[in-house]
């Protein structure tokens, strides 16, 4: 109920503007956000990597209604992706980027899909030029069929590209068994929106299990499974299930997010799995912070002591 609240309120113009004014607020973001530009972005992906953990840097920023703006956010990726290769950070797929299609046009009326598949395929052609990948991340259900339609554009150039599935959402296990093919990358979550009854789970325990029978959907299929979850009991499973179906440690990957359960992260990388952190840097903080405060209730403090201050 905390969460459907909390990420009901963000939506208020007020409360945005009071939360990113505040100065409690940029403690709050140093945890979850690798800094605001490129160089930041690369430091922090190179220091990961020390201790083997593999990384999908996304530029912030969403629902984006302005075309310069769209544009925009395709140049810094393509500077990422090239400052990624200067530092031999890219090969091999160790940096990749995720990209919100909403991020580069799609939320534009009128032409905003064919904008950003476009801008989509321009970041592709820059990653595959440096030996690296992109994942499309996902958003909110009205765009699921779009964004899934545009990783299909996307794969007929670079069959490489990356999909994400909610396993909150009812449809996501039907979307696995059509997604479970050879070399497709598929990477499982639970699911950060708020979403209505009609198409989503509302308990956490349903969400779950849903992740569960996803996840063995994907294990048992030829596709690549990137585990994108911090909950112990799903990461176990995830493991238990690889083992189960005799696949190499190169066949699938764990995910977590920067500055959540960082020991953890280690420690799955230690045991000789494959490890990505989800490396998020940018000014545009507002709804990703939102988003993992809303995962935490005992964040939820420092977001009302952020407002408290003002
Ligand atoms: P859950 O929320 O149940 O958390 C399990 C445990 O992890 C908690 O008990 C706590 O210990 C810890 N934890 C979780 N979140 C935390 C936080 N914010 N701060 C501190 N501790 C926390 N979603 C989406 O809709 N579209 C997308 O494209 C993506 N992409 C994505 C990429 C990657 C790599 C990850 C890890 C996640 C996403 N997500 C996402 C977010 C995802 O849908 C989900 O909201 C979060 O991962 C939280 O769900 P968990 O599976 O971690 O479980």
């Amino acid at each position: 109920m905390l969460r459907g609240a909390l990420l009901q309120i963000s939506e208020s113009d007020s409360v945005r503007s009071a939360v990113v004014k505040a100065p409690m607020s940029r403690a709050v973001v140093a945890r979850y956000v690798a800094g605001e530009t490129v160089p930041e972005a690369v430091g922090s992906a190179a220091e990961l990597q020390t201790t083997h953990r593999m990384t999908t840097i996304d530029h912030l920023g969403e629902d984006v209604t302005d075309r310069a703006q769209a544009e925009h956010t395709r140049d810094v990726y393509v500077a990422l992706l090239d400052a990624l290769a200067e530092q031999d950070l890219a090969a091999d797929g160790r940096a990749e980027v995720s990209v919100k299609l909403s991020a580069v046009g799609q939320a534009i009326p009128g032409d905003g899909d064919a904008m950003a598949l476009e801008h989509a395929r321009e970041i592709c052609a820059a990653a595959q030029r440096l030996g690296t990948t992109v994942t499309i991340d996902m958003e909110d259900h009205t765009t699921t069929d779009r964004t899934l339609e545009a990783v299909r554009a996307l794969r007929a150039d670079f069959p490489w590209v990356g999909a994400v599935l909610q396993s909150y959402l009812h449809r996501t296990e039907a979307d696995c068994r059509d997604l479970a093919h050879e070399g497709s990358r598929i990477r499982l979550c639970k699911g950060a929106y708020k979403e209505p009854e009609s198409v989503a789970y509302q308990d956490g325990t349903d969400v779950d299990l849903s992740y569960v029978r996803c996840l063995k959907v994907l294990m048992a299929g030829q596709g690549y499974p990137m585990v994108a979850t911090h909950d112990p009991r799903l990461v176990e499973i995830g493991s238990a299930l690889a083992k189960h179906h005799d696949r190499s440690a190169d066949s699938y990957e764990f995910q977590m997010l920067y500055g959540v359960r960082d020991l953890e992260q280690k420690r799955i990388a230690d045991r000789g799995h494959q490890m990505r952190v989800y490396l998020p840097f940018g000014e545009d903080w507002y709804g990703y912070l939102v988003r993992r405060l809303a995962e935490r209730p005992a964040n939820v403090r420092f977001f009302l002591r952020s407002l408290a201050t003002r």
